[in-house]
């Protein structure tokens, strides 16, 4: 068993730090060599398809749901098409307006989740036609799907997704990009920038790992807290879901994830001194109302750990307890490198308080039945 964890204590950290190679991986091959353009040769989708699409659904469980709300985000803002995302076992059961304009896009790690195999047999009755984004291509999801685009990020063992989220999102990237060149609704320019960006994510993710240390010292303070909070506005609220997830997953701390606008409305009222707030703030365009959430958790009493890029640090910290700085990449990618702080954090927490990392009570790594 040593072996196949390759040196790393438990899987979950050795899948964490194979990202850089999984998001490699799952770039190869669907970049053209002159780097400018998205190339999906497997797609049956045809691109008279494509122009055709009228909405888009995307459907999935747990962080795969997670991985689609940033899917959503990527697809409306680079295709300009309407999307919708939920989680399978919902919208199975409310007879979902699903027709042949409509393409459904499941995501599922594993292929072979129970409820999300059920939502896309239920769109394809409808007309839909449905392209999974999984990670096991022999699963029961690709071979029902009508198109496949696979994660290359290997296989993953311990039950927290990690490595796998994350290709979700190269998945979602190239698949937009894809999008956004046939429908003409961005210029070569800026799909190029948006690759080159792509390019550098491993890298990027690498650095990152180089200074878990930072996040295991932080982990093991909030081990000893009973509750925390993570806000977060448009991609970073996503992020901040799948945080929050991972962390209750493996660690067993109580955490919710709040839209940091959303605080006022109900959840300020649980804000007390001391408490853990890990804010996200790696949207320029919203920094500022990130940052007057901030202070609203700060001004009750919370503690503030924000996660942004190296340039906001010094302003932010003076509304702050910490930060923990992201490399810089577009906005629209942040996800692909926020996630893995807070990987980490479930992951040292977990640790800290001596649980089974790789398999959390009451978890099975594939849910198979309803
Ligand atoms: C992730 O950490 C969870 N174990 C869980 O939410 C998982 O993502 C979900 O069950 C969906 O699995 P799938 O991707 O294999 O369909």
């Amino acid at each position: 068993v040593t072996a196949e964890k390759n040196g790393f204590d438990h899987f979950m950290l050795k899948e964490v730090y194979e990202q850089p190679k999984a998001y490699r991986e799952t770039m190869l091959g669907r970049i053209s060599e002159d780097h400018k353009k998205i190339v999906l040769p497997d797609l049956k989708l045809t691109e008279e398809q494509i122009k055709n699409i009228k909405n888009i659904q995307i459907i999935a469980c747990g962080t795969a749901y997670h991985a689609g709300l940033v899917g959503r985000t990527m697809i409306e803002q680079l295709a300009r098409i309407p999307v919708e995302t939920d989680v399978a076992s919902e919208y199975r059961y409310r007879s979902p307006i699903v027709n042949s304009d409509t393409l459904v896009i499941v995501v599922s790690q594993s292929g072979e989740t129970a409820d999300t195999l059920a939502a896309l047999r239920e769109a394809q009755a409808n007309g839909a036609h449905v392209l999974a984004i999984t990670n096991v291509v022999g699963s029961s999801i690709a071979r029902d799907a009508n198109d496949v685009l696979a994660t290359l990020a290997g296989p993953e063992i311990a039950v927290a997704s990690t490595k796998a989220y994350s290709s979700q999102l190269i998945a979602f990237a190239l698949f937009s990009l894809y999008l956004a060149q046939v429908r003409g609704t961005q210029t070569e320019e800026t799909i190029a920038n948006i690759i080159a960006a792509m390019q550098a994510l491993p890298e990027q993710v690498e650095q990152m790992l180089d200074q878990a240390d930072t996040i295991k010292e932080y982990a093991e303070q909030i081990s000893t807290h009973k509750n925390l909070f993570f806000i977060g506005r448009g991609v970073d609220y996503a992020v901040a879901q799948e945080g929050s997830l991972k962390l209750k997953e493996i660690s067993y701390i109580h955490s919710e994830a709040y839209a940091a606008g959303e605080l006022k409305h109900g959840t300020l009222a649980l804000i007390e001194e001391g408490i853990p707030v890990i804010a996200l703030a790696t949207q320029e365009d919203v920094l500022e109302k990130t940052v007057s959430n901030i202070k609203e958790v700060k001004a009750r009493g919370a503690d503030v750990m924000v996660i942004t890029h190296e340039e906001n640090v010094a302003t932010l910290l003076k509304s702050v307890d910490q930060a923990y700085a992201i490399p810089k990449t577009l906005p629209i990618l942040t996800p692909t490198l926020a996630v893995v702080p807070l990987q980490l954090l479930a992951y040292y927490a977990s640790l800290a308080l001596g649980l089974d990392v790789d398999k959390p009570r009451n978890l099975a790594k594939s849910v198979t039945v309803e």
